[in-house]
């Protein structure tokens, strides 16, 4: 590959050359121009794999996609029929106001769950705040703590709406990379004082998207001391809290005694109970900053649909059989992946935790940057993944598949990848 490389891929070169430039042009010649807030913005490269799947996808290719983490699972029925019902009730379709029935219900139903899973206490009026989904909560609490010199400390490569919604607010990102040999745990020792000195938030998240790592008490146990010693608020956004293999669990870091002083965690439905579109996250912990995160809120959204709140009450106190089930499923599929692409030479690590699979592109092809490796794969295979580089600078050189297709789908996948990995040079 370094010497000469297949015409398919200079192909892909020249397309993805040809296709910044246009975007660029197109911006130009804009009457209104953006604000630099979003000119500042990151490339969002999933928008042009977006693109490229519709192509594809106009030109007759079966795509089989697992570029998004989108659960394909079908949420559990009884939610579903919870909110059909709630549905049909005029009252439902009222503001969402501080202190209903529905609203009052949530709260408690949210902190129940949480002393069920993790035994710890959440004062339901204060700890817990309902959002609309766990990523308009992480984005929009960046908008209300960080100033124009504030730093915000994010590991890269992480899920992006952790660094896009701290240049969205206009603070100062400083990037933590994490890497496989240091278990995808960021270095808080190795951070300069000097940036210390003006750091407001820490990103966390594990298990982790889209490397997969899980992080363990004890990590959480020296972030917490080291949050508290330098004053800064750590953000842990659980997403895949439930989705854990092999016996492992991943513990809450509100688990760690005093960390109520410093941390927020983020949770969603959109996972554990497959209902990405249902938007019903919540935030748990600190409660100076859950209001904080209220008050901004309350100038830019007017809650959450009050039926979705029923929805979100029936699955959190609902049986809870499906998480175990939907679990055992991703596990089966991270399986059948790992397994089939190390039949097929690409031998990838074995995920811990999350339904994504975060591996290095086959050394074959490392002269390719992760999007043209991702393009290569959609044009020559039909197969969508996501490029490494979407994560952050730090995940270049890496793709990651999520394991949201069904199991015949993703032995097709490999059949169709081990062509392309057959290419000649
Ligand atoms: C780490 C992480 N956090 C948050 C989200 C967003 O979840 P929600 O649907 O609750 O906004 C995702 C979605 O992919 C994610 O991977």
């Amino acid at each position: 590959m370094t010497r000469r490389m297949p015409l398919s891929i200079r192909r892909i070169q020249r397309q993805l050359r040809e296709r910044t430039r246009r975007e660029l042009a197109r911006s130009n010649r804009r009457l209104f121009h953006e604000a630099n807030r979003l000119k500042r913005l990151p490339l969002y490269l999933f928008t042009i794999l977006d693109e490229l799947k519709a192509q594809a996808a106009a030109r007759g290719t079966d795509v089989i996609d697992l570029g998004m983490g989108n659960p394909d699972l079908p949420p559990p029925a009884h939610v579903v029929a919870e909110l059909v019902k709630q549905a049909r009730k005029p009252a439902n379709h009222r503001y969402s106001r501080k202190g209903g029935d529905v609203e009052q219900k949530l709260l408690e139903t949210i902190a129940a769950w949480y002393h069920r899973k993790f035994r710890v206490s959440l004062d339901p009026g204060a700890e817990v705040l309902p959002l609309i989904g766990s990523k308009e909560g992480i984005s929009h609490l960046s908008l209300a703590f960080l100033n124009h010199d504030d730093i915000a400390l994010v590991p890269n490569p992480t899920y992006p709406v952790h660094f896009n919604g701290v240049v969205m607010a206009g603070g100062i990102l400083y990037n933590l990379p994490i890497h496989a040999e240091t278990h995808w745990l960021p270095d808080l020792r190795a951070i300069p004082k000097s940036v210390l000195r003006q750091s407001k938030l820490l990103f966390l998240s594990y298990p982790h998207n889209p490397t997969t790592a899980v992080a363990d008490l004890r990590f959480f146990r020296e972030a917490v001391a080291w949050a508290r010693a330098h004053r800064i608020m750590i953000i842990h956004d659980f997403a895949y809290s439930d989705i854990t293999f092999d016996g492992l669990r991943a513990p809450s870091i509100l688990e760690v005694p005093g960390a109520k002083e410093v941390c927020v965690e983020f949770h969603t439905l959109s996972k554990s109970y497959s209902l990405p579109g249902l938007r019903l996250g919540f935030g748990v912990g600190n409660r100076d900053v859950l209001a904080s995160l209220a008050k901004t809120k309350s100038y830019i959204d007017f809650g959450i649909f009050r039926a979705v709140q029923w929805a979100a009450i029936a699955a959190l106190a609902g049986p809870q059989q499906y998480v175990h089930r939907a679990v055992a499923t991703y596990a089966r599929r991270r399986d059948l992946v790992v397994d089939g692409l190390a039949g097929i030479g690409w031998h990838v690590p074995k995920p811990k935790g999350t339904f994504y699979i975060w591996t290095k592109i086959p050394l074959k092809f490392n002269a390719l940057t992760s999007l043209e490796f991702a393009t290569l794969l959609m044009q020559e295979a039909g197969v969508v993944v996501s490029p490494g580089s979407g994560f952050g600078e730090y995940g270049e050189g890496f793709v990651r598949f999520a394991l949201v297709e069904p199991e015949p789908r993703l032995r097709e996948a490999i059949k169709r990848i081990a062509r392309v990995l057959q290419m000649e040079d």
